[in-house]
């Protein structure tokens, strides 16, 4: 079993001091080194706060997006180095709401996936099929294009800091979650295909993260599969008491 990875995606919620308050109750659950990474993507303007009140704990900064430039005229955008400067270590790359609400595709994720690792950032890219592609019976040839079409041009030696976030696009934020043999199918696919595209040496620690509607409930049966190394955490992420019963699921397996 790799080491687990575990990630609360705060999305447009939380203002700083709604941040605050929020990480001073993750700091009780979560005092000492687990072995467990456990990271936070608050929004941009709350990185700074929570990077300050986590840098005594074993909590880790991600940044929810970024732009694969590295400075210039893009309006809006902000770029790896500056979320370096904010204590960023992890960026979320190709999360469904930005390709379907900003129009990112394969080769803009691919692009800002690039840039992450120039960058220095560890690269957690989200793939997952629509309803209509799983029902059409699309979905392992959907994620495949996803996965290939996101990581295309990179060698073997680039790939060791990134995982892979699993997330059914009808299973976000809509409490349907993949059950755990279906969510289990797709991350053995993807082990597979890194295995194939980059050789097992190089993709044997990539961890293949889940994501939609992981909750208490659900999260030992998720986390017993053998190809699911951790989860990206929306809704859930956003209360402490869930997101710190989800870290410790260990404890009840
Ligand atoms: P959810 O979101 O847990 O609220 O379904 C997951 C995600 O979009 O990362």
């Amino acid at each position: 079993m790799l080491r687990p990875l575990i990630v609360g995606n705060w999305k447009m919620n939380n203002t700083i001091h709604q941040s605050v308050e929020l990480v001073m109750k993750l700091r009780e659950f979560v005092k000492t080194e687990r072995d467990t990474d456990i990271i936070i993507a608050p929004p941009f303007t709350a990185l700074h706060h929570v990077g300050f009140l986590i840098a005594d704990t074993p909590i880790r900064l991600a940044a929810q997006n970024m732009h694969h430039e590295k400075t210039g005229a893009f309006t809006g955008d902000l770029s790896g180095e500056m979320l370096k400067d904010v204590g960023c270590e992890y960026v979320i790359l190709g999360h469904s709401e930005r390709r379907k609400c900003h129009c990112e595709t394969d080769e803009t994720v691919n692009r800002k996936l690039k840039a992450a690792i120039r960058d220095e950032l560890k690269p957690i890219v989200c793939v997952g099929e629509s309803l209509e592609q799983r029902e059409a019976g699309d979905a392992i040839r959907t994620i495949k294009a996803q996965v290939k079409g996101s990581l295309k041009g990179l060698g073997p030696g680039m790939v060791k800091n990134m995982a892979i976030a699993y997330e059914p696009v009808w299973a976000i934020g809509t409490g349907k979650t993949a059950s755990p043999t279906e969510a289990e199918e797709i991350h053995n696919t993807i082990r597979e295909l890194l295995f194939e595209l980059f050789g097992r040496n190089a993709t044997e620690n990539i961890r293949i993260i889940y994501g939609g509607s992981v909750t208490p409930e659900n999260i030992d049966s998720l986390m017993a599969q053998a190809n699911i190394d951790g989860v990206l955490v929306g809704g859930a992420s956003l209360k402490a008491d869930s997101f710190a019963r989800i870290i410790s699921f260990k404890e009840s397996i």
